[in-house]
């Protein structure tokens, strides 16, 4: 078992670490939210106004806690989503992510907070299979659709291993005249290596030139429902707190159920 890490051990390691892309408060009233270190003010809300956007109906659906229940968060960044998922009383939790720098991030939060339950593993999307990961009951599935290449077959994969419930956060293009299902192709330029010492997330993106496909809102209910889902809500964005883009309709939180 390792030791708990000391007042002065979590300071080190949070500045080696820093920026984080989830504020998550740590013990010695510490937090991963450092402000002069941080490079988005999105970093230091981005946790709380989702959980409080979206958790509320799935821990309803799930009886009133996530107690007993298997949790895999993909593209999990740092973690601050599978902190959330384990106080929820998640017996198991997974994270994902492609960039060693995250998961030695979530690594680090998790052994700060003792949470024996999570498990964080650098693993692309496209490699989920049940053979290798097993199979959950909820899939967080936040702030990655919009950036994925293959984005039906990473959610085939992604579905293939979710049982019961889909919660899914992403940018949308927004087309008020339009009811049908569109995807918008972009290009970003290949990266020169800059965009990553602005932005939290971003890191795998200057390994790799990439193509992304965003949907409108009716192609992410019909990607959901095609992948065997067969309840899909979006969620109002009712709160007063959540980011103006989910007012603006750039940005909407579903939640899919298998039945
Ligand atoms: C915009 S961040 C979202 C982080 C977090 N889920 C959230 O909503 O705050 C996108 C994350 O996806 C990860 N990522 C990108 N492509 C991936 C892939 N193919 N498989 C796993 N993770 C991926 C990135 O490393 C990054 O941490």
């Amino acid at each position: 078992m390792q030791k708990d890490l000391t007042e002065q051990e979590l300071r080190n390691e949070i500045q080696r670490l820093a920026p984080f892309h989830h504020r998550v408060e740590l013990p010695y009233e510490l937090s991963t939210y450092v402000p002069e270190l941080s490079r988005r003010k999105i970093e230091f809300t981005r946790v709380t106004n989702l959980v409080e956007h979206a958790f509320p109906l799935l821990v309803d659906v799930c009886g009133g806690s996530l107690k007993g229940r298997r949790v895999l968060d993909v593209a999990c960044n740092c973690g601050g989503f599978s902190v959330e998922a384990a106080k929820l009383g998640a017996e198991y939790v997974l994270g994902i992510d492609v960039v060693d720098h995250y998961i030695e991030q979530a690594n680090f939060i998790k052994r700060a907070l003792k949470l024996d339950q999570i498990e964080f593993q650098r693993m692309n999307i496209e490699d989920l299979d049940t053979s290798t990961v097993g199979e959950f009951d909820i899939t967080f599935c936040f702030g990655i659709l919009y950036h994925l290449e293959n984005p039906v077959l990473s959610m085939k994969r992604i579905a293939s291993v979710t049982k019961n419930i889909m919660l899914l956060d992403t940018n949308v293009i927004p087309t008020p005249l339009i009811r049908k299902s569109l995807w918008s192709m972009n290009m970003p330029p290949v990266s020169s290596g800059l965009e990553s010492k602005y932005v939290t997330a971003c890191l795998w993106r200057s390994q790799k030139s990439v193509v992304r496909f965003v949907p409108n809102e009716t192609a992410v209910v019909e990607l959901l429902k095609f992948l065997g889902f067969a309840k899909v809500k979006k969620l109002k964005p009712k709160l007063g707190i959540l980011e103006k883009r989910y007012h603006k309709r750039t940005r909407a939180t579903y939640l899919a159920l298998r039945s």
